[in-house]
């Protein structure tokens, strides 16, 4: 079954290139995972096609309205069943490695995309399954977040990347930083890759990587450990 992720924005444009280039592009061009973007203007009908207003009881910033949400995601809804339905917002849940594996495994998601000071509160509370935040600070739109959000998920689905095993060794995939890696020349300015890579003992070399994954998230991520 293919992955289907519907992403609804103010700002497509500030999307779209992500999903045009390397792997992500390769997931969609394989048939592994369909994007669509919806335009949230294409849901008004008012003259202006406004999709954000004043917030109620004053105050800076614009919020965008609920009418136009509204419509775009019981359209969706009205074709397909979705498993869950994200908003990208600093108050949301901290995104890591387990989440992005969960989310690898589900068939159909909705993302939308916050902007200016929001989205009304009601969305949330009546649409919304899952808030996403990418970390402790703040972007101008949910835009840049989903990007990530989807890149970290889409690298994961199988058959994405070309060699099977190489999502595995990521960092953060057991729970540790990656081991250093090198490639030719073997030595460069009197700068030299470690002998035990070199030494075609693959036991060994596999040892070397877990100390040495080990010894780097002691050093720069102890919390992991913990
Ligand atoms: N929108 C604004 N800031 C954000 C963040 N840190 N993560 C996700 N969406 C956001």
């Amino acid at each position: 079954q293919k992955m289907r992720i519907d992403i609804i924005t103010v700002l497509p444009e500030l999307l779209t290139s992500p999903f045009e280039a390397s792997i992500l592009k390769r997931a969609i061009d394989k048939g592994l995972v369909e994007v669509h973007f919806h335009n949230l203007r294409d849901y008004t009908d008012t003259k202006y096609r406004n999709v954000d207003d004043y917030q109620f009881g004053g105050g800076a910033g614009m919020v965008l309205m609920i009418e136009p949400i509204d419509k775009c995601i019981t359209n969706l809804k009205s074709q397909r069943n979705y498993d869950e339905i994200i908003y990208m917002t600093p108050d949301g849940e901290t995104l890591n490695q387990k989440m992005s594996n969960q989310l690898s495994m589900i068939d159909n998601m909705i993302i939308l995309c916050g902007h200016y000071k929001g989205v009304d509160q009601r969305v949330r509370d009546a649409f919304i399954t899952k808030e996403i935040s990418i970390g402790d600070y703040v972007l101008s739109g949910g835009e840049l977040g989903a990007a990530v959000l989807c890149d970290s998920i889409i690298r994961l689905i199988p058959g994405v990347l070309n060699d099977e095993t190489s999502a595995l060794t990521d960092t953060f995939q057991d729970g540790l930083l990656a081991p250093p890696v090198y490639t030719r020349p073997a030595e460069y300015k009197g700068m030299n890759v470690p002998d035990i890579l070199l030494s075609g003992n693959f036991g060994k070399i596999e040892e070397w990587r877990e100390s040495k994954a080990y010894e780097r998230t002691e050093k720069l991520r102890p919390d992991l450990l913990q």
